[in-house]
């Protein structure tokens, strides 16, 4: 039976650049989108960029360009990416465009026909110098709870704490500097808990992976808040019909912008029909893969807004977990976090489509790219076991045979069993399960070396009167590199395609593993694939590491003077006298189990230690730290944290994140010196 199929991945943000973290989601989007085609079914995969809200409105204006602009170049360069890495959307569009504003207009307006939206006046935290509404991520200042300065509006990364805007020390606007004032205005809510009953059910209904439906349970039981879907002027996106100055909140219009790509693929395809996709009593299955930080709003308010429009809601919402690299979270200073395109620029995109393959199952658990064991594995299965098969059958082949296969194969069992195995791993395939998919193939590449182990064509080559034993094994050697290339089809379009024009054959598809290729001219083998170079990867690592050296225009764009903290108010000389400032040099570095974002540091003062919790673990790796010279505050009031007591304080620069530099002493400094 032919099925029909939309698929979708999550819309990546039109700010930044595509980095392996992304690409976990492409690529397992990618590969089951290209299993279904190959599979005979109508098969759609869609995506576009999410183009709207205030860090893209900010970042252009930072740019001194429209956001139209912005989002322009940024799409291009998305879309290059994804080309790069054989991600084979069907279509890619943007929120920024008509469709989605019709599909935003029509849902919404739907739901508040059926009574679903309410109107109420909030107060938010306004920049009275912008004239504009602060969103949390936009308001800085003193955590209120561990003291630690420039936090994030609504938790700190120092302590962790989650608290409101309204309950930081010296706030002040990430935008202009300014002190926020509060400010009223009349906001539109979505009413979540109209559809709790329907939701509900629907999320128990098989439409989720257990882990996340348990998830869900956990947001039914502390109840469904009304969800504000307004925002005020100014603002990057569509007005709301009828209130001119109010504007849909990003997250209302994003994953209505899947719709939108899909009716714009349909207006440029014949027989295509949106309605037969997404009307309720479409046949069609639609499924959405997204990371698991985005349940909430796939799972509960993009089924309910959907529902209350009278559109069909999805058939699965499949999560995956978070990439990490050699164990830890992505990091600029260690070359880890890495783009799109600077991978690109060193290693075959084929090796990493395989080795997430390898590591994706159908939950959410995080998966972990090892640079060692990523080079390992693609230089054992890929070059060592699947490519090999082809190159050492094939020079016989062409040489002997005049490049054509034999007529019968002499050992049909064995490829028999190399075509049975095709449901097993076509079932793994679509339960998402790739790592199974991934360990059978490989067993059966296996077992197709070892066939030529066994057999020996080199040996028999040599012996007369046997060309056409020969001829039997090699082409027997060929037929199986070809099921293996069927099998790894999704995976590694690229390669497979160099494969098929050395086989001389139509594009393979899943069926063609039921029978054997016979009495079949062949091409000459070129090598399909090289080994990886341990010398690629140190060249990609430092390649990210330079990433974060930008061009001086660059830095003067993205750190425009507004986005310069305030200087504070001016103090006289005995306030600063007051502080005790010391060279320290840090003795020891660690990890702190159950903390993500602190270190634990060792100071050696000259004869004193103390031991002191910073909150730069995501800019530093311990062992980078150890044996430096830098500053503390020697005489900050000690402070129990709960880790431990943290004694001092040492002193660093920038934003946080990625972007935190300790300061380092010139040389002739030793630990102990007062810094005055
Ligand atoms: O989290 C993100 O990166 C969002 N841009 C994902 C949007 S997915 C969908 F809803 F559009
Ligand atoms: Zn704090």
């Amino acid at each position: 039976m032919t099925r029909k199929i939309l698929i979708t991945s999550a819309l990546p943000y039109a700010n930044g650049p595509i980095h392996l973290g992304h690409l976990v989601e492409y690529i397992q989007t990618d590969i089951w989108a290209r299993f279904q085609k190959m599979r005979g079914h109508e098969c759609w995969y869609v995506c576009a960029d999410d183009a709207h809200g205030t860090p893209i409105m900010l970042r252009a204006r930072q740019e001194g360009i429209e956001p139209e602009e912005l989002i322009e170049r940024v799409a291009k360069e998305h879309q290059a990416d994804f080309a790069g890495f054989s991600v084979g959307f069907d279509n890619y569009h943007s929120t920024h465009s008509e469709e989605n504003r019709h599909y935003s207009e029509l849902i919404y307006c739907n739901n508040r026909d059926a009574g679903h939206i309410a109107k109420r006046m909030i107060t938010q935290a306004y920049d009275p110098v912008e004239n504009m509404f602060l969103p949390d991520r936009f308001i800085k200042g003193t955590c209120p709870k561990c003291g630690a300065e420039d936090q994030y509006g609504d938790n700190c990364e120092v302590c962790g704490a989650s608290y409101s805007p309204s309950e930081l020390k010296n706030p002040h606007s990430a935008v202009s500097g300014a002190k926020p004032i509060d400010k009223e205005s009349d906001h539109y809510f979505f009413k979540l808990a109209n559809f709790e009953e329907m939701l509900k059910k629907w999320t128990r209904a098989g439409h989720l992976q257990k882990e996340m439906a348990n998830k869900l349970d956990e947001w039914f039981e502390s109840g469904l808040q009304e969800w504000d879907i307004s925002r005020d002027a100014p603002y990057f996106g569509f007005e709301i019909p009828d209130h001119p100055g109010k504007y849909f909140y990003v997250w209302l219009d994003a994953p209505i912008g899947y719709l939108a790509s899909f009716r714009n693929l349909c207006d440029k395809t014949d027989g295509l029909e949106f309605e037969n996709y997404w009307n309720t009593d479409s046949d069609a299955e639609v499924y959405h893969f997204i990371g698991k930080d985005i349940v909430y709003f796939h799972c509960l308010f993009f089924p309910a807004m959907l529902d209350g429009a009278g559109f069909r809601k999805p058939t699965a919402v499949f999560a995956h977990g978070f990439l990490t690299v050699d164990g830890q979270k992505m990091s600029k200073s260690r070359g880890t976090f890495i783009k799109a395109s600077t991978y690109l620029e060193h290693l075959n995109p084929e090796y990493l489509r395989y080795y997430f393959a390898a590591k994706l199952g159908a939950g959410v658990d995080d998966i972990d790219l090892n640079l060692e064991d990523f080079a390992q594995r693609v230089n054992s299965d890929l070059v060592g076991k699947f490519v090999n098969i082809a190159s050492r059958f094939a020079g016989f082949i062409n040489k002997r045979f005049d490049g054509k296969l034999a007529a019968e194969l002499n050992d049909m069992a064995l490829f028999d069993s190399f075509s049975n195995a095709g449901d097993s791993i076509a079932a793994a395939y679509e339960g998402r399960e790739y790592s199974r998919a991934v360990r059978e193939i490989m067993a059966l590449a296996d077992k197709a070396n070892q066939y030529v182990d066994e057999q020996k064509p080199w040996i028999v080559a040599k012996e007369e009167g046997k060309d056409e034993e020969l001829h039997q094994i090699c082409s027997m050697g060929i037929n199986l590199f070809r099921l293996l290339a069927i099998y790894l089809k999704p995976i590694l379009p690229k390669t497979v395609e160099a494969a098929e024009e050395f086989l001389k054959v139509e594009a393979l598809t899943w069926e063609d593993a039921a029978s054997p290729l016979l009495d079949h001219d062949i091409s000459k083998f070129k090598a399909l694939m090289t080994r990886v170079e341990s010398k690629q990867i140190e060249a990609m690592v430092e390649g990210s590491k330079e990433d974060l050296a930008p061009s001086a225009k660059q830095v003067k764009q993205e750190k425009p003077a507004t986005d310069m903290e305030a200087i504070a108010p001016t103090i006289e000389f005995d306030d600063f006298a007051k502080l005790d400032l010391r060279i320290a040099r840090i003795a020891k570095a660690e990890h702190v189990e159950g903390a993500d974002k602190l270190l634990q540091l060792t100071l050696d003062l000259g004869g004193e230690t103390r031991n002191v919790f910073a909150g730069i673990k995501s800019a530093y790796d311990p062992s980078d730290l150890e044996g430096k010279l830098t500053v503390m505050v020697a005489n900050l009031a000690p402070r129990k944290m709960r880790f431990g007591l943290s004694e001092g304080m040492v002193l660093a620069a920038g934003p946080g994140g990625d972007e935190l530099y300790i300061l380092n002493p010139d040389e002739g400094a030793k630990p102990g010196m007062r810094v005055k």
